[in-house]
C-alpha cells in the first residue's frame, strides 16, 4: 500500500512540485473525457486528484472504474489548479495533484444516502448506517470537538492537581431519581447490580479517602425516556473536593468553562458568571433554567388583573392562583388564529388551561391595549399593565391564570418559543448564569412527603440547620446549577458530611433508618470514619459539546446513541438472548410479541 505523507486538508501552493501521497474515499468523481477529477476525502477534508490519459493512461482507466465511497491511495504531484478553476471554499482549493500511481484498496456498495444530502436524509436511516454518517463532515467536527474539550477538562484538572479515578459500572443502586438499569449476577443468585445514575457516592467515599481533588469524565446511567437534550447513556464531567466552600466550587468551575469556550470557540466568557436566586429565576423567567440571551421577563400581574371584569382572571385568583404573563415584543404580527389555535396549543400541552392575550397599540403617543382580553381593563388599568410590562407599541401581552407551578410551567416555555419566533437574540450567543440558594426540598403532594431538589446529600446551608426539626420547607441548600442558555450544562453541592445530619435528611424524605441502611449503609458508615467537608459538581459533556456544536439533538453528538425508544438502530440492541444465557442468570423471559419481561425467579429457599 502507498504510504500516505499527508491528509486531504493540508496541501498548499507552497506545495507546488511535491511528490504526495493521499488515501481517503472517493468523494465525488467527474469524467470530463479526457480528465477524471476525484474528490478525495479522509476525515480533515477533501482534495482534487486528477488523471491524465495522455500522461498516465494506465492509471486513467483505472480511475474510471472507482466509484463514490470506494477507499484510494494516490500518489502524484502537487500542482496549481488552473486559472479560474480554484475553489475559494475548500482550504486545498487552490491546487490538485496530478496522479501519478492510484491504488484501489477498497470498493463499496453504493451507501443508502449520499454524504452531502445527508441533511435531508431521515435520522433512523442515518442511525441504521451511522458508519456512512459519521463520514459526514459536520459530524467528523462534532466527533472532534468533543475529543478536543475532553483533552481540555483532563489538562485543566490535572494541572490543578485533580485525580481522575475510575469508579465501578457495576454498581449498587443509588438513588439520584430516575429509573435504573439492572444487570443480573450470575455468581450471586437473583441479586443485581444496577449501572450508575452517577458516581455520587464513589466519589463522596473517594474524600473520605483523602483522595482531596477527584474528577472523571463517566458515563452514566438513567432509564427514563429519552428527549432531545437526554439520553439514558450520556457522559459526566464529574468532580468531587475537599475543604471547599460553594464559591470554590463555583470559582474552578467557572475557570473551566471560560476555558473551554475560549479555546473551543474563541469566545470569551466575561467573567464572573453571573449568579440568580432560584428564586429570582423563578418569578422572572418561570424556571430554574432561565435562557438570558433574551429579556421577556414574566410579570406577576394578580393585583391588577383581580380589578379586572375578566372572570377567568377572578376565578383563578379566588382560587389561590396567580395572573402571570410577558410581552413579546413585536408580537402583532401574531394573527388571532395563530394566539388562540397555536400558541394556545402550545401552552396546553404543558399543561395550561388557556391562553388570555391583548395587543398593545398606539394613537398618536398614547398606548393602549386592543383585541383578546383588552376589554376586561379600564384606561387605567390598561396603563398600568402596559407600564408592568414597558410594553411599546405592536407588542403582544399573554397571561396564564393558574396555580404558580402550573403558570410557571407554561409560560417558561412560551417565552423561548416566542423568542426563536420573534429572532429575539443571535444563535452564536452564550449567555452563563450560576443559579444558587436553591430550597433543600420541595413538597409532594402526591405522596405526602418531600423530595430533595438535587439529592439527598446535599448540604442546607449552615444558618438553616436548626430549621431542619423545625421549617423543612424553608432551608436552603449549598447547591448550585450552572445555566447557558436556557440548558443546565451541571449542577452540584456541598455535601452534608455530618452523618447526623445526612440521618436527619433521610427522615424527613421518609426514607425509614432500615431502608437508609439497606441502601446507603455502606455510605454512613464510611461518613462516620473521619469525612471531610467536600462539595462537588457534574457537567454534561453530551449538553455541553450540544451548545458548542450548534445543534439541538443530543444524538449528534454521541457516535452511536440511542432512539426515542432507547434503541441503537445500528446494532439493534437491545435485544432478544439465547436460553441458555437467561438460565445461567436465573432469569426467565416472558414473550409477548417481541416484548421480553424479565421477571426474576421466585428466591430459592
Ligand atoms: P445531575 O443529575 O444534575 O447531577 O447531572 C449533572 C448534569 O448531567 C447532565 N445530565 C444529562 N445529560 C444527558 N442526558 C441525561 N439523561 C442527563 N441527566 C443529567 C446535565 C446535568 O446538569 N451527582 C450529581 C452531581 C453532583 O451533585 O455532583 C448529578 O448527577 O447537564
Amino acid at each position: 500500500m502507498l504510504k500516505r505523507t499527508h491528509n486531504c486538508s493540508q496541501l498548499r501552493l507552497d506545495d507546488v512540485g511535491k511528490k504526495v501521497a493521499l488515501a481517503g474515499w472517493v468523494h465525488s468523481y467527474r469524467d470530463h473525457g479526457n480528465l477524471v477529477f476525484i474528490d478525495l476525502r479522509d476525515r480533515e477534508g477533501l482534495t482534487q486528484i486528477v488523471f491524465d490519459p495522455e500522461t498516465q493512461p494506465e492509471m486513467h482507466k483505472l480511475a474510471k472504474t472507482a466509484r463514490c465511497e470506494w477507499v484510494i491511495a494516490a500518489e502524484g504531484v502537487v500542482e496549481p489548479r488552473s486559472e479560474g478553476m480554484e475553489n475559494p471554499k475548500l482550504a486545498t482549493g487552490e491546487i490538485e495533484v496530478a496522479v501519478e500511481r492510484l491504488e484501489i484498496l477498497n470498493t463499496s456498495k453504493t451507501p443508502p444516502f449520499e454524504i452531502d444530502s445527508a441533511d435531508r436524509t431521515g435520522e433512523e436511516l442515518r442511525l441504521e448506517n451511522r458508519y456512512i454518517d459519521l463520514r459526514r463532515p459536520e459530524m467528523q467536527h462534532k466527533l472532534h470537538t468533543r475529543h478536543r474539550v475532553t483533552m481540555i477538562v483532563r489538562d485543566y484538572f490535572d494541572k490543578l492537581g485533580f485525580w481522575e479515578i475510575e469508579t465501578p459500572m457495576l454498581a449498587k443502586s443509588t438513588p439520584e431519581g430516575a429509573r435504573d438499569f439492572l444487570v443480573p449476577s450470575r455468581l450471586m443468585r437473583n441479586c443485581f447490580y444496577a449501572l450508575p445514575q452517577s458516581p455520587q457516592l464513589f466519589k463522596q467515599i473517594l474524600m473520605v479517602s483523602s483522595v482531596d481533588k477527584y474528577f472523571q469524565i463517566v458515563r452514566c446511567f438513567r432509564d427514563e425516556d429519552p428527549r432531545a437534550d437526554r439520553q439514558a447513556e450520556f457522559t459526566q464531567i464529574d468532580v468531587e473536593m475537599s475543604f471547599v466552600n460553594s464559591d470554590d466550587v463555583i470559582a474552578v468551575h467557572s475557570n473551566m468553562v471560560a476555558r473551554v469556550w475560549k479555546q473551543i470557540l474563541d469566545i470569551d466568557v466575561s467573567a464572573p458568571i453571573r449568579r440568580m436566586s432560584y428564586n429570582e429565576a423563578m418569578a422572572d423567567y418561570g424556571t430554574d433554567r432561565p435562557d438570558l440571551r433574551f429579556d421577556m421577563k414574566l410579570k406577576d400581574v394578580s393585583d391588577l388583573a383581580g380589578q379586572s371584569t375578566f372572570k377567568v382572571f377572578a376565578s383563578a385568583l379566588e382560587n389561590g392562583g396567580i395572573v402571570k404573563g410577558l410581552c413579546a415584543p413585536g408580537g402583532e404580527k401574531y394573527s388571532r388564529s395563530d394566539i388562540e389555535k397555536t400558541l394556545t396549543g402550545f401552552v396546553g400541552d404543558y399543561g395550561a388551561k388557556g391562553l388570555a392575550w391583548c395587543k398593545v397599540k398606539a394613537e398618536g403617543d398614547v398606548l393602549s391595549l386592543l383585541g383578546g382580553c383588552a376589554k376586561f381593563f379600564g384606561p387605567d388599568l390598561q396603563q398600568q399593565l402596559i407600564k408592568r410590562f414597558e410594553a411599546k407599541n405592536d407588542d403582544l401581552l399573554l397571561f396564564v391564570a393558574d396555580d404558580e407551578t402550573a403558570a410557571n410551567k407554561a409560560l417558561a416555555p412560551l417565552r423561548c418559543r416566542l423568542a426563536r419566533d420573534l429572532k429575539l437574540y443571535d444563535k452564536g450567543r452564550f449567555e452563563f448564569v450560576w443559579v444558587v440558594d436553591f430550597p433543600l426540598f420541595e413538597w409532594n403532594e402526591d405522596e405526602k412527603r418531600y423530595d430533595s431538589l438535587h439529592h439527598p446529600f446535599t448540604s442546607p446551608v449552615e444558618e438553616d440547620l436548626g430549621k431542619l426539626d423545625t421549617d423543612p420547607a424553608h432551608i436552603r441548600s449549598q447547591a448550585y446549577d450552572i445555566v447557558v442558555n436556557g440548558s443546565e450544562i451541571g449542577g452540584g453541592s456541598i455535601r452534608i458530611h455530618n452523618p447526623k445530619v445526612q440521618q436527619k435528611v433521610f427522615d424527613l424524605l421518609n426514607i425509614s433508618r432500615e431502608q437508609a441502611q439497606q441502601r446507603f449503609g455502606f455510605f454512613l458508615k464510611a461518613l462516620t470514619y473521619g469525612a471531610p467537608p467536600h462539595g462537588g459538581i457534574a457537567f454534561g459533556l453530551d449538553r455541553m459539546i450540544m451548545l458548542l456544536t450548534g445543534t439541538d439533538n443530543i444524538r449528534d453528538v454521541i457516535a452511536f446513541p440511542k432512539t426515542q425508544r432507547g434503541q441503537c438502530l445500528l446494532t439493534d440492541a437491545p435485544s432478544e438472548v439465547d436460553q441458555k444465557q437467561l438460565d445461567e442468570l436465573n432469569l426467565r423471559a416472558q414473550r409477548h410479541s417481541h416484548v421480553i419481561d424479565q421477571r426474576v425467579e421466585e428466591r430459592q429457599p
